[in-house]
């Protein structure tokens, strides 16, 4: 009797209440990757899907009409796996703005203590015939936003909500135990599965009481969009292990690259207020100077951001490296205004990937150092692996939303993901200037990319993500 009572009134006061088989939270390049898959497959393409994100997708839809001029500052470095997934999977590649990636096949790493001992990795004994493409995020995200036009013409349905925000998930009642997620609009979506492609602090993580585990390394990571002073027609990136962190120069088209400087809190604010005429130095200097001699440099900006000391000790150091000996990336010549931005550094990995009628990919399951460039492609590969799973299951007249159906993804991501992220999390380690040991080690001027029994192997492992 109560009970009946109670379920009269839930109904009359949810009069804004819909259903779906599946709901995405996020519209990030994983939300997006996931929407496209689901509707690009025959298998899955009839479940009723939609997609929620707090912000606006404006500025996406945008970027396939009229991009901007100079290159944006999320850039990423797409391993061969995720571009072929891209391609023949998800269907998005061919809308990439093709004239805004850059593929390349060599990457030079040296350590800072010793810029003679380089690890050269080469990509053409690849099968896919390249080591990665660069390339930026808003195009990424457009590309599937304009595969997913293609799926909506061809007659696929789907909803995209944006510019509306989660407000909370709550759990449904006995009869129907899908979640209630309940938007900043007034309405609400009853969802079979709920998918969380929602970012590192993922609502969706923390509704299903999945544990995330992990450490934030005091660290961040500078990005920003800079010019070299000559176009690299080989197309290597470069990457030199400081003991603040590793810097990367990666190529883009023509003369511009982009840069992620993994540095200090106090480096980081250095490099993000000093003089827009100072930066590129810096950076030309950081890939080729001792580091002693940098960390004076430093402490000249610290106090002044324009110093002009700073500027002369640059130059006059920088003179006198005899380039002739070793081989550094050209130098870097301008920073585009504004490209400049830092992101504090993370590693987390959640216990679990699935819960009853929840599922999570992308960064809200996992988070990682960008050294070696794979925090978006491990994203990629969930997707991958939680579409095989869906496709398995509706062939088999499973419920979506059961673990019966989603313990597959958990099985196939969990492990790779848990291996790369302890690769990553070793190397930053390695050279990084917080572990104890191996500081000792360096200051002796040991050679520690090849001192460090396996060191190279694991580059190896992390850089082509397999
Ligand atoms: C410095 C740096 C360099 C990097 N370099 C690389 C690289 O070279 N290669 C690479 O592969 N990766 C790289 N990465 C990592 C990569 O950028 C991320 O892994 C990727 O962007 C994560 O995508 P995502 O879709 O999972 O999450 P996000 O991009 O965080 O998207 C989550 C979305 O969910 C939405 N959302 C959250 N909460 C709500 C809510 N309550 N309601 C509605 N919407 C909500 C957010 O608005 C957001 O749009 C780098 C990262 C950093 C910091
Ligand atoms: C997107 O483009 C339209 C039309 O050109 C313009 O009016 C709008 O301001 C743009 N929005 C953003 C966020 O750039
Ligand atoms: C790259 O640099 C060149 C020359 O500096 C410029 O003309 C071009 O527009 C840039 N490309 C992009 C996509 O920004
Ligand atoms: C129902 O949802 C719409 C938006 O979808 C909103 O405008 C309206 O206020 C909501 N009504 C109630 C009763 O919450």
């Amino acid at each position: 009797m109560l009970r009946v009572l109670l379920r009269g009134l839930a109904s009359a006061a949810t009069p804004n209440r819909t259903f779906q088989d599946v709901v995405v939270i996020g519209g990030g390049p994983a939300g997006l990757s996931i929407l496209t898959a689901l509707n690009s497959s025959p298998k899955t393409q009839h479940l009723q899907t939609t997609l929620v994100e707090g912000g606006s997708l404006e500025p996406i839809r945008n970027f396939s009409v009229s991009p901007p001029e100079e290159y944006t500052n999320r850039v990423v470095s797409l391993t061969p796996k995720s571009v072929e997934f891209m391609n023949s999977v998800m269907g998005s590649w061919q809308f990439m703005n093709q004239d805004r990636i850059k593929f390349y096949n060599e990457i030079i790493a040296y350590d800072g203590q010793d810029s003679q001992t380089r690890i050269e990795f080469d990509g053409s004994t690849v099968n896919a015939g390249f080591m990665a493409v660069m390339a930026e995020n808003i195009n990424i995200q457009a590309s599937l936003l304009d595969r997913l036009d293609q799926l909506a013409e061809e007659g696929v349905e789907f909803h995209i909500r944006d510019n509306t925000k989660v407000q909370s998930i709550e759990h449904g009642n006995e009869e129907l135990d899908w979640p209630i997620i309940k938007l900043d609009d007034g309405s609400e979506i009853q969802t079979r599965l709920l998918i969380g492609a929602d970012g590192y602090n993922s609502p969706a993580r923390h509704y299903a009481q999945i544990q995330s585990r992990g450490w934030m390394y005091n660290r961040w990571g500078v990005v920003a969009t800079v010019k070299m002073q000559f176009e690299d027609v080989r197309a290597v990136g470069w990457q030199r292990f400081l003991t603040t962190g590793p810097l990367a120069i990666l190529p883009l088209t023509e003369d511009n690259a982009t840069i992620v400087w993994s540095s200090t809190p106090e480096l980081s604010n250095i490099l993000i207020k000093c003089d827009p005429e100072i930066f590129p130095l810096l950076v030309t200097a950081a890939m080729r100077l001792e580091e002693v001699d940098l960390n004076y440099v430093y402490k000249l900006l610290e106090k002044d951001p324009s110093s002009k000391e700073a500027v002369k000790e640059l130059n006059w150091r920088l003179s006198r490296i005899n380039e002739q000996d070793v081989e550094y990336p050209a130098p870097v010549v301008d920073v585009v205004p504004k490209s400049r931005a830092k992101f504090p550094l993370k590693m987390s990995h959640a216990d679990s990937y699935v819960a009853p009628r929840v599922a999570l990919v992308g960064d809200a399951a996992h988070t990682i150092h960008p050294l070696a460039g794979q925090g978006l492609n491990m994203g990629q590969s969930d997707v991958a692996a939680l579409i095989e799973a869906l496709e398995a299951a509706t062939t088999r007249g499973l419920d979506i939303g059961s673990t019966l159906a989603l313990e597959p993804y958990m099985s196939n991501a969990w492990p790779a993901n848990h291996a790369l992220l302890g690769i990553c999390d070793k190397l930053h380690k390695v050279f990084s200037s917080d572990f104890g040991p191996l500081v000792a080690v360096r200051g002796l001027g040991m050679r520690s990319l090849n001192w460090i029994p396996g060191v190279k192997d694991l580059m190896v492992k992390a850089i082509s993500g397999r």
